[in-house]
C-alpha cells in the first residue's frame, strides 16, 4: 500500500540515483554529437535500406548512433567487446553485432556484406 513519506524518512537519494544523474549529464553532448554526425552532416535520410557500420557501437555516441540509425531504417552492424556492451546491442536489436575482440571486423563485414 502506498503511503506519504517525509523527507526527514526519506532519507538521502540513494547512491544509484546520484550516479544516474552523473550518467544522464553526459547524454547531450553524446546525442548531439551522433546526430549531427549522422543526421545533420551524413543525411542518413537519403541513405535509408543501406547497411552502416558503427564502430563502438554501445559507446555513449556509439549507442545513440546505432539507434538514430535504426529509426531511419539502415541495417545496423555494430562492434563491441565487453560482455555488456555485446548485451546492449542485443538490446538495441543491433541487427549484425561483430565482437572486435574475437572475429576480424574487416573480414567479417567484407564477407557478409561485401562484393568489395
Ligand atoms: N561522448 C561524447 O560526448 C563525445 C562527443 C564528441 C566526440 N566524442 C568522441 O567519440 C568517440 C567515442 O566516444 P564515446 O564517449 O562514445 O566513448 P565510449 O563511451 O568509451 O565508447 C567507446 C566504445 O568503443 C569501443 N572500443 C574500445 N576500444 C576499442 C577498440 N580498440 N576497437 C574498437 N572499439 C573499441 C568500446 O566497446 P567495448 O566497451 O565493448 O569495449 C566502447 O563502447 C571518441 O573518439 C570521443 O572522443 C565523444
Amino acid at each position: 500500500m502506498l503511503r506519504r513519506v517525509s523527507r526527514r524518512e526519506e532519507g538521502p537519494p540513494p547512491a544509484a540515483g546520484r550516479g544516474a544523474a552523473k550518467q544522464a549529464s553526459t547524454f547531450g553532448v553524446a546525442l548531439l554529437t551522433a546526430y549531427e554526425s549522422l543526421v545533420i552532416s551524413g543525411d542518413i535520410r537519403r541513405h535509408q535500406g543501406k547497411t552502416i557500420f558503427i564502430s563502438g557501437a554501445a559507446g555513449g555516441v556509439g549507442h545513440f548512433a546505432a539507434q538514430i540509425a535504426k529509426l531511419h531504417g539502415l541495417e545496423v552492424i555494430g562492434s563491441a567487446a565487453k560482455a555488456a556492451s555485446l548485451d546492449l546491442l542485443r538490446q538495441l536489436h543491433v541487427d549484425h553485432i561483430v565482437d572486435y575482440s574475437r572475429q576480424d571486423v574487416v573480414r567479417e563485414i567484407r564477407e557478409g556484406f561485401g562484393p568489395w
